[in-house]
């Protein structure tokens, strides 16, 4: 079995298991030839300090967080399928010679990698996918998505799920991940949107990515190293105060946008402050954005991208949306990983409601399994771009302790 499960579907539901930086999620979905039903879904915070960088540094104090999530909510399906953040992988797309065997195929793609790697080869667990071919000037060429990550990182994760009891894990990567969720399960009856040219916007605690896809094609991924926790950072040390209070204070008061003009706006000081700590970051983000729009635009002639969707716990931020579409001027809505799905577990559907932004990824993990002929009534599928790009501004799979 591959291990990252580039393109692979099994036959039966399993848990999506996604490990982040400040919160563990998890969802299980199953999927019948009727409908998505979403059976659970578990929560809790990420023991602090425990992940680095995208990698687990305490695998105990995350096994001991999923057994209690699997118990609390009673998951009766243990076997899981989690994730590693784009920022612990590095992803290449390669153009190799037409017509090579599979042999030839995996030497002449690690030929073209093995010098982008941070760590040697055999140290890291790699797969790899044909996307199709490529014309290069007059020559045809084999498009070959290259996916690798640091073998430590990645038995971590394995560690820390069966520490947590469960009864097998299958190792996915997130940027592919929250497709299935976000764009193939939830856009099935937006078929407007499915195939306009739009951004996805992924803002987590450590990270944040972009993914520009066009007809239900994915072209471009980037990584950015700021998130959620760039904003609470900022201020802590803006307050003097400890990471929770910051925390607090950003959900509390937060907010990305006010609205100048308006006269029935009124802000106190606190909130007033918090605004100003965080709003520069807000900027940076969008810069950020900006940056991978004008690139999208200068490399696809003419296209534009038309909406921003948004998702991940960055997302609840008061007013980010608005902010985005007003500084880019794109129309930005939040993304509903489980809009096409019947809830039938047993905790109150507003709860469930109110973790949605949460959940693209553990979502998409869950729905990984789901047979083809099945998900094919729910869901339409999101293809690689043979042209594919993926960048990242952080350093894939630093290990730390
Ligand atoms: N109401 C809110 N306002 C602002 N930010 C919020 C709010 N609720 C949650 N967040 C932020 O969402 C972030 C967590 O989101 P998410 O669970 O998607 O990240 P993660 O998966 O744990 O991190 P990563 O993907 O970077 O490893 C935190 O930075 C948190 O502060
Ligand atoms: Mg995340």
């Amino acid at each position: 079995m591959a291990i990252f499960g580039l393109g692979s579907g099994g036959h039966s539901a399993k848990v999506g298991l996604d490990i982040g930086t400040r919160y563990i999620k998890m969802v299980h979905i199953v999927p019948t030839s009727a409908r998505l039903q979403l059976a659970n879904v578990g929560f809790a915070a990420t023991p602090i300090g425990s992940i680095t960088d995208g990698v687990i540094n305490n695998a105990d104090a995350i096994g001991e967080a999923i057994y209690q999530i699997l118990k609390v909510y009673n998951f009766k399906e243990k076997r899981v399928v989690c994730s590693l953040p784009g920022r612990a992988v590095v992803i290449r797309q390669v153009s190799l010679p037409v017509g090579l065997s599979d042999k030839e195929l995996k030497v002449a793609a690690i030929g073209e990698v093995e010098r982008f790697l941070p760590f040697p080869l055999d140290e890291m667990e790699y797969d790899y996918e044909v996307l199709g071919e490529i014309k290069q000037g007059d020559v045809k060429q084999t498009s070959v998505l290259f996916v690798a990550a640091h073998r430590e990182a990645v038995q971590r994760r394995v560690e820390a799920a069966h520490i947590g009891g469960v009864e097998s894990v299958e190792i996915d990567v997130d940027p592919f991940v929250m497709l299935r969720s976000v764009v193939e399960a939830s856009l099935f009856d937006d078929q407007d949107t499915f195939t306009q040219t739009f951004l996805l916007l992924d803002l987590g605690a450590s990270a944040s990515s972009v993914s520009i896809l066009k007809n239900g094609i994915l072209r471009f991924t980037r990584i950015f190293g700021t998130g959620g926790d760039t904003l609470t950072h900022a201020i802590e040390s803006g307050f003097g105060a400890e990471y929770l209070d910051s925390e607090r204070l950003k959900k509390e008061k937060g907010l990305a946008f006010i609205d100048e003009e308006s006269e029935f706006i009124e802000i106190d000081d606190e909130t007033r402050d918090v605004y100003e700590l965080i709003r520069p970051h807000i900027e940076n983000l969008a810069l950020e954005i900006r940056r991978s729009l004008a690139y999208y635009t200068s490399k696809y002639r003419g296209e534009n991208v038309t909406k921003i969707i948004i998702t991940g716990g960055g997302s609840y931020l008061k007013g980010i949306a608005r902010y985005f579409e007003d500084d880019l001027g794109i129309p930005a809505v939040h993304a509903n990983p489980l809009k096409n799905m019947v809830y039938i577990g047993n905790e109150s559907p507003e709860r469930v409601a109110a973790l949605v932004p949460y959940m693209s990824v553990a979502a998409g993990l869950s729905l990984r399994q789901a047979p083809p002929k099945i998900i094919g009534r729910h869901c339409l599928r999101v293809s690689i771009e043979p042209n594919y790009e993926f960048g990242s501004t952080t350093q894939a799979g630093n290990l730390s302790a």
